[in-house]
């Protein structure tokens, strides 16, 4: 992918260009380069079993997960977005230098204020880079790739890096056996860059829907109930759910998404090579792939491996489909996220 020559900005608007003969929705937005990065500590079922009342047994079943990647001490989300953004970079064969728009997607900053980016922009060595947070909770990859997608094709920026990077257990409760043996830490990248390529962004679907907040949530910490020591002492700052009505809004959405970004691009099922979902239980991505008739191999799952890592996972599973050799130029993929809020949003990508 690091061939594609990147075009200066406006020199390609509303482009003519066609995917078969049918009409792009978007300017042409080229992928230029794609990395991961997870903790070295790995946290398996049984390292659970010791510490609340679980079994890698009930575990596998009702979420296909054998093990999650966790931060050290000495780590935080932005060490994994630096890390996944480097090797991103590299892939694309641009410089930090060269960048001019970094967003980072995700549900755990590093702290309140600065945005967790400014750290990964000092660290990366990206001096002409703008860029902001931006948390629609696992959604979040998405909308960022959308929003820097529609930054380059307005022709304010000739690249970003787009970032999705999460360390969820500093937010888990590990005496909650419902919510403790599903979270993993992580980051993704994804590099674009104005212009056409052998990989392009072609477009997007992303919605809320607000009457569903109380489904994933952290009570305590923010505006609402700054932290106290009160928030602490009642586990406060830790995330909840209601684990069975986000495994129905989720199959659910998946379905609909890759249904509505397949048919309005005047494409059919047939032709979608692969989906990356967002991972967060094996049996929603079975759920979803039966709904939509699919065979297991175009729909891509590593949460057995790395549990549900919010932002990252998305970038993360696209990373691994890329290194597997399951993606070959001019494939045409569907990133399809789903999250709290409620939130959900899908990406059409021609690799
Ligand atoms: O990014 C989005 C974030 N969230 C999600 O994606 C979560 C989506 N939901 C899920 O993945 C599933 O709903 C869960 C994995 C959270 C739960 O699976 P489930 O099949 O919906 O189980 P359940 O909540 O219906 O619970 C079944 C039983 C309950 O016991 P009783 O009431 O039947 O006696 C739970 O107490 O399983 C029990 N249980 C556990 N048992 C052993 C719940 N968690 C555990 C556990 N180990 N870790």
């Amino acid at each position: 992918m690091k061939e594609t020559p990147a075009k200066k900005p406006g020199e390609d608007p509303a482009s003519e260009a066609s995917l078969d003969g049918k009409p792009y929705r978007s300017p042409v937005v080229a992928v230029l380069g794609v990395g991961s990065y997870t903790p070295e500590r790995v946290l398996n079922n049984e390292d659970l079993e010791r510490m609340v009342d679980t079994s890698d047994e009930w575990i596998v079943t009702r979420t296909g997960i054998r093990e999650r990647h966790i931060i050290s001490e000495e780590q935080a989300t932005s060490d994994l977005g630096i890390e996944a953004g480097k090797r991103a970079l590299a892939q694309a064969g641009l410089s930090a230098g060269e960048l001019e728009l970094i967003l980072l997607a995700t549900a755990t900053p590093d702290q309140i204020t600065p945005a967790t980016v400014c750290h990964i922009q000092r660290e990366l060595g990206a001096p002409r880079a703008a860029g902001f947070d931006m948390n629609a909770a696992c959604t979040g990859f998405v909308n960022a790739l959308m929003t820097g997608h529609q930054l380059i094709a307005g022709g304010g920026f000739a690249n970003a890096l787009i970032i999705g990077a999460d360390a969820l257990s500093t937010i888990t409760d590990y005496e909650d056996r419902e919510s403790c043996v599903l979270f993993g830490d992580g980051a993704g990248a994804l590099v674009i860059g104005a212009g056409d390529g052998p990989g392009v962004v072609m477009d997007h679907i992303v919605g809320m829907d607000g009457t569903g907040a109380e489904m994933i949530r952290v009570n305590a910490g923010g505006s609402r109930q700054p932290a106290s020591h009160e928030t602490i002492e009642r586990r406060e700052h830790f995330l909840r759910m209601d684990g069975r009505k986000v495994f129905r809004f989720a199959v659910a959405k998946i379905c609909e998404l890759v249904e509505e970004v397949t048919t309005r691009n005047g494409l059919s099922l047939d032709d979608i090579d692969l989906i990356v979902p967002h991972q967060a239980n094996l049996r929603i991505l079975e759920a979803a792939r039966r709904g939509l008739g699919l065979d297991a191999d175009r729909v891509m799952a590593n949460v057995d491996r790395y549990g549900n890592t919010s932002n990252a996972s998305i970038p993360l599973a696209l990373d691994e489909a890329a290194r597997e050799g399951r993606l070959q130029p001019g494939m045409l993929v569907i990133l399809v996220a789903f999250g709290g809020g409620l939130t959900w949003g899908a990406t059409l990508l021609r690799w």
